[in-house]
């Protein structure tokens, strides 16, 4: 199976006494299970959270694997998430946790302040092994209420994320139709903070 830890350490070096902020739009908005020194609502310009990539180890098996959001490249729009200020070691766990397609790029956020700050952020780009791409919104409901994995069902991961977002007062269009559509499907209530 693909796996990015390796390529994630090549390309950022980290200097183990310097913080640096990471940057959550998905499950890392509403499981931190990891120690951060501060956290705070963010945004990112010119990306957009899609239900695009596969998940074969958390919510999903390598036979079939389940359906997590990634970011996609969309000039003019805010992506809202949640970034950590964390010590370099917290890394192993994240490039452990993040192995199935996801590098980590640098970008600007802008926290509610308005205060600006670089920080990592987990993408699977569309050239990652495990990149399912473009679906029906309809199609990715139904995908998700039928996958499961050692994490636990992709349905829980998508209803906490988009409470998770509410709790934010973020709205994304994408994400809360793919709920409905779930919803639709009488999927039970997510179970808090499964993993
Ligand atoms: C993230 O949450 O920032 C990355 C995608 C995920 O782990 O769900």
């Amino acid at each position: 199976m693909l796996n990015t830890t390796e390529e994630n350490r090549r390309r950022h070096p980290l200097h183990p006494d310097h913080p640096v902020w990471l940057f959550g739009y998905g499950s890392l908005i509403y499981k931190a299970d990891f120690p951060y020194l501060e956290r705070a609502p963010a945004s990112i310009s010119g990306w957009t959270r899609r239900f695009w990539q596969g998940s074969h180890d958390h919510r999903g098996t390598p036979k079939n694997p389940g359906r997590v959001v990634t970011l996609i490249e969309s000039p003019g729009t805010l992506c809202a998430g949640m970034a950590y200020r964390i010590t370099p070691d917290v890394f192993e766990h994240l490039d452990h946790r993040e192995k199935n397609g996801y590098l980590r790029f640098s970008t600007p956020m802008t926290f509610h302040t308005g205060e600006q700050e670089n920080g990592l952020v987990y993408i699977a780009t569309a050239d990652n092994g495990a990149f399912l791409g473009e679906a029906s919104e309809q199609h990715i409901a139904h995908h998700i209420a039928a996958s499961h994995g050692p994490s636990g069902s992709n349905a829980d991961y998508l209803l906490q994320l988009a409470e998770a977002l509410r709790e934010l007062g973020a709205h994304d269009a994408h994400v809360f139709h793919i709920e409905a559509a779930l919803l639709r499907t009488g999927q039970p209530h997510p179970t808090k903070n499964s993993p």
